[in-house]
């Protein structure tokens, strides 16, 4: 089985022009949850790559085969709130049997680091395939966070999936979890002084649900 590399940047130019019309400012929250939408399968496609498949005997109308069947390796996926579930709808709809989990996270603004609010996982992830899913990968510290949690209940095959990456959120990342693969639609330049991601595309979560 190929392993997913530690970082995958999807170039693929339906993800670009879509992030695109996500970043300008302009775009109404309508269009933006839209976006996320269509660009979740595309990035689910990606990390999902790796999967291991097996034959299954079927019948076509024609003949019996031996075709290519998911491994039986049950998914979940984990929404780090709240503008996780911007991407989780999405990634649900290919994978509609995966279970669900929530961890809620939100960022002290004076010293950036994450203070837990809500946890609700799955109880069997250990022989789980556990997608993280948050669309900003900013300072990484929820994001880091999130994982130690996902570790504690027990999972041992963890991805990442988010729109956008900044340097600094991978580098915390790399240096928390090496091991959990990261995937994005792109890698920012920096970070603000506020740890917003720049150029960005502002709060994704007031992006998404029009709040301020
Ligand atoms: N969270 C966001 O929603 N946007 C950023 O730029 C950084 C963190």
């Amino acid at each position: 089985m190929t392993r997913l590399p530690h970082l995958t940047h999807v170039k693929h130019p339906l993800v670009q022009h879509k992030l695109t019309a996500m970043r300008r400012v302009g775009t109404p929250s309508n269009q933006f949850r839209g976006l996320l939408r269509e660009i979740s399968h595309l990035l689910a496609y990606e990390i999902t790559r790796d999967l291991p498949l097996t034959d299954a005997r079927i019948e076509t109308p024609l003949q019996p085969m031996d075709a290519p069947v998911l491994q039986g390796k049950k998914l979940a996926l984990v929404s780090i709130l709240r503008a996780g579930n911007g991407l989780l709808d999405g990634v649900l709809e290919l994978i509609p049997s995966a279970r669900v989990g929530f961890v809620g996270l939100y960022r002290d603004e004076e010293t950036l680091q994450p203070v837990q609010y809500y946890c609700k996982l799955p109880d069997t992830l250990e022989d789980r395939v556990v997608i993280a899913v948050d669309p900003m990968l900013a300072t990484g510290n929820s994001s880091a966070a999130a994982v130690d949690l996902i570790k504690q209940a027990g999972a041992q095959d963890i991805r990442f999936l988010c729109l956008l990456a900044a340097p600094e959120g991978i580098a915390r990342m790399q240096e928390a979890h090496p091991e959990v693969p990261i995937v994005t639609a792109s890698v920012d330049d920096r970070l603000d002084d506020h740890g917003y991601i720049v150029p960005g595309l502002g709060d994704a979560g007031d992006r998404m649900f029009g709040t301020k």
